[in-house]
């Protein structure tokens, strides 16, 4: 048995910025001390806009974020153009790329090839085609390691487009999933499968507002919010996995929370 997950407590959701930007800065100097480049997967949801805040408010923090060296995957994203106010590309855009400062260069940024809008299992085998040139091609690899992974949790407990209950969660070979039928709309959406979410070197989860508070007690404290997508991360990846979260996200939790700085 390895340590089980890092809990992260805040008073508040901007709070916990210092701390998100230390550990994203971590794994990335760790990331390139290894191999010279940064691949991150981020999700959609309110994870671009925290992500934004902690990285290009300098108050937040010392430490250079070498956006040059960074290659930004989706963890999930909706089928749906680029500029679509659904698009978790056009979040990340305007949360963080697009207010980069020109010196701190640009990542290098992979989003879904929109050709395929209309056939989503075909969009999800070219998005993993995408991840097999990166990621495969240097090292042959069983599922690609993310050197970070930043995910959401939706008050039902699913990460990525990885929904409770669903089928999908079986799935052990395929890198990228299609999903037609999400219960969060838009329903049509490609997502990293569960072995892939679970296998980055770090992953980090950002979960705010009581609205995340039964859920969080059920991820943490009980057996079946162990089954839950969140859950079955925090399991798999146990101490890779650090949770940024404020105070009214963990209320009533039991599982010991470190609360303040990192
Ligand atoms: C998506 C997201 C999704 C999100 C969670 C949490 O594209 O729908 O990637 O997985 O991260 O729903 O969203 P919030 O952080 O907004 O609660």
């Amino acid at each position: 048995m390895g340590k089980p997950p890092n809990l992260y407590a805040f008073q508040t959701a901007d709070e916990l910025a210092p701390s998100l930007r230390a550990f994203v800065l971590d794994a990335q100097n760790n990331a390139l001390d290894r191999h010279n480049v940064f691949r991150v997967g981020v999700s959609g949801g309110s994870l671009p806009k925290v992500l934004g805040k902690a990285l290009l408010d300098t108050s937040n923090g010392e430490g250079k974020v070498q956006f040059d060296k960074w290659e930004v995957f989706f963890a999930d994203e909706r089928a749906v153009p680029l500029d679509h106010e659904d698009s978790n590309y056009r979040l990340v855009k305007e949360e963080l790329l697009d207010k980069i400062p020109a010196e701190q260069g640009r990542p290098t940024v992979y989003p879904i090839d929109v050709k395929y809008l209309d056939d989503v299992q075909e969009m999800a085998d070219q998005y993993e085609q995408t991840l097999v040139s990166v990621f495969a091609a240097r090292d042959s690899v069983r599922v690609p390691m993310f050197d970070l992974l930043l995910l959401g949790c939706g008050p039902d407990g699913h990460t990525c487009s990885l929904f409770p209950g669903s089928p999908l969660l079986r799935e052990t070979d395929a890198w990228v999933l299609p999903i037609s039928d999400s219960p969060k709309p838009p329903p049509k959406r490609i997502t990293l499968s569960l072995p892939v979410a679970s296998h980055g070197i770090r992953i980090g989860f950002v979960a705010t507002g009581e609205g995340k508070k039964e859920v969080m007690k059920q991820i943490f404290d009980t057996e079946e919010g162990r089954q839950l997508p969140c859950g079955l991360i925090n399991t798999f990846a146990q101490e890779r996995v650090s949770w940024f979260v404020d105070y009214p996200a963990i209320e009533g939790v039991s599982f010991p929370a470190r609360r303040g700085s990192l």
